[in-house]
């Protein structure tokens, strides 16, 4: 009786890991076999494609998932990248220039692995978002003017839910939600609504366990407050122009500043000199050095508002 149980049960075993194993049809149609100058026998799968997240309004939105390479489990977390702009593509910035496992060399035709990928350590989901950004597409184009936060968070929860239909060894399964800049909206508003649905779930499907914001956007006093505080204890500003900075920018509109403040920041730009901001201790490539120069005090405001094309 007890062997005969046991016996049921291996079969049991079998047939639910044989079950686990087969991914459903339209996943394995998502699958990259490999992309243009990608280095051979990288040894983990990249999946991408779309997920309608609005049948009647023809809204899809566009993902790039790049598992986890295997030294990280077989159960490494899952974590969604969002880019922020409003406007930026997760694939332009986030997968190519950042996180992701493949930097494009210079002759942009091939890749080479990035030894700092976070695929070292997870599955990588990265989303373009909101609609009408990189390859996400409405085929309502009024959809493109009523963007928001708002729906954007809607849009990427509807996103979720769907995509782990397609992706159903996902669900259940630790996630995170990372992301930088105008992200700094996104993802804890993303994270503030998964939060709402699960609420009274005890084993959700998408099984939020934290969030992390690079360079976020939060407001425009926090914003100015966090970047002057940075400049300055990274000796890239004198301690009068940090305490003029403060005087004249705090309580002002990113968007409209002041004419002092605007005053205050050409004047942290000078003292910064031919500085690349987002990376301290590299060369400032040429293009964003002229960059800075022709934009003058504006391009300080780009670290904070995110207006301009370079912002992240
Ligand atoms: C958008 O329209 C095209 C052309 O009719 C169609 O192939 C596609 O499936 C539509 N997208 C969505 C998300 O419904
Ligand atoms: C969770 O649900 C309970 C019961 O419906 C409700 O009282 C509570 O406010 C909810 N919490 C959140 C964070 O939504
Ligand atoms: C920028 O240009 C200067 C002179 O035109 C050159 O010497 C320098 O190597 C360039 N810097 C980079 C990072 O390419």
């Amino acid at each position: 009786m007890a062997r005969g149980l046991a016996a049921a049960l291996l079969a049991l075993l079998a047939a639910s890991v044989a079950l686990a194993a087969a991914a459903p049809a339209d996943q394995e149609g998502d699958r990259i076999r490999e992309l243009p100058g990608q280095p051979p026998n990288v040894g983990f799968s990249q999946y991408s494609g779309y997920v309608t997240v609005n049948q009647a309004r023809g809204r899809a939105l566009f993902y790039w998932l790049v598992e986890a390479a295997p030294a990280a489990g077989p159960i490494a977390p899952l974590v969604l990248w969002l880019n922020g702009g409003p406007g930026c593509s997760s694939v332009g910035y986030g997968a190519s220039e950042e996180v992701g496992p493949f930097r494009i060399r210079p002759d942009g035709k091939t890749l080479y692995l990035n030894k700092n990928s976070w695929n070292k350590a997870a599955n990588l989901l990265f989303l373009e978002s909101p609609a009408g950004v990189g390859f996400s597409y409405s085929n309502t184009s009024m959809d493109l003017y009523t963007a928001g936060d708002a729906k954007t968070a809607l849009d990427a929860y509807a996103f979720m839910v769907n995509w782990l239909e397609r992706f159903p060894q996902y669900k259940y399964r630790e996630f995170y939600i990372a992301g930088e800049s105008y992200a700094g909206h996104y993802v804890p508003q993303l994270a503030k609504l998964i939060f709402e649905k699960n609420n009274g779930t005890e084993n959700p499907t998408i099984n939020l366990k934290g969030f992390v914001v690079g360079n976020a956007v939060t407001d425009d006093y926090n914003d100015y407050l966090g970047t002057f505080e940075y400049w300055w204890s990274h000796g890239l500003i004198s301690d009068s122009t940090y305490l003029n900075l403060k005087k004249t920018c705090l309580f002002d509109s990113s968007e409209h500043p002041s004419p002092e403040c605007v005053k205050n920041l050409n004047l942290a730009s000078s003292e910064e000199g031919n500085i690349d901001p987002y990376s301290l201790y590299t060369k400032p490539c040429n293009s964003s050095a002229s960059l800075k120069l022709g934009l003058g005090g504006r391009y300080l405001m780009i670290l904070f508002t995110a207006l301009v094309v370079q912002s992240l």
